[in-house]
């Protein structure tokens, strides 16, 4: 099943790829789903000559598309991303997505907003009826923490702080030095209202539920890449 969803991954990235034109200032998600993505485009880039400017949504991305050729833009004020292409932890057919499992959602958040077009790529495993089983990420500010949690408690999640990948005596990071709540909700009824909830709370740097942001998503179902439509 692993490698079933590793080349789903290569197979919507490369739909993805295909998407951007000559002269498109793109956004670059993060992910193993954007990875495969930003190489391919590095790719087209290198051997077709393909003209294009890119900013990542986090430090590794930047990395990835500096060595595989991409040319990369500065935030600036008035930057505007003709296509940004993000992966997602969760999409349901609104569209209405979680993000933030790979800790990059706030710069993904500032890109997407900037974005005349988001395009989410995705394995067939995050596609759900109702978002919430896979637990909403928040970017936190360290010394609010406790006082986050405690207000997260009481909008109905459970919040456990989320530990380095590669060191679980540490507190994973983010790219900004914040650290990261995983908040178990199971069932979001109503992502609206918890979205303007989590903003309430002072300290809260973002949360992971990207809506009204997506205009399309690909994704495989039987066996094919599909375009999939709010
Ligand atoms: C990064 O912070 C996330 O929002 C990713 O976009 C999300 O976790 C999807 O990643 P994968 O494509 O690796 O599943």
């Amino acid at each position: 099943i692993q490698l079933q969803l590793a080349q789903e991954k290569q197979l919507v990235a490369a739909t993805a790829a295909g998407w951007v034109r000559d002269g498109m200032v793109v956004g670059l998600g993060t992910g193993s789903t954007a990875a495969p993505f930003i190489e391919l485009l590095g790719q087209r880039v290198r051997e077709e000559g393909l003209r294009i400017q890119a900013t990542a949504t986090s430090r590794a991305s930047d990395e990835l598309a500096r060595r595989v050729g991409i040319p990369m833009l500065e935030p600036r004020r008035g930057l505007r991303f003709d296509l940004t292409v993000d992966g997602a932890d969760e999409l349901d057919p609104q569209l209405q997505l979680i993000k933030g499992g790979g800790g990059a959602l706030l710069r993904e958040k500032v890109i997407a907003t900037a974005s005349d077009y988001l395009l989410i790529v995705a394995d067939s495993s995050k596609a759900v009826a109702q978002l919430g089983r896979f637990p909403l990420p928040l970017e936190v500010v360290p010394f609010a923490l406790p006082w986050v949690m405690d207000a997260v408690e009481a909008f109905g999640g459970a919040p456990v702080v989320r530990v380095d990948k590669l060191n679980s005596a540490e507190l994973a990071q983010s790219d900004q030095g914040n650290l990261l709540l995983d908040c178990h909700f199971e069932k979001i009824e109503n992502p609206d209202e918890l979205a303007r909830e989590l903003k309430t709370i002072p300290g809260l740097v973002e949360h992971g539920l990207f809506l009204g942001l997506a205009r399309a998503a690909i994704i495989v179902q039987n066996g094919a890449a599909q375009v999939l439509r709010p």
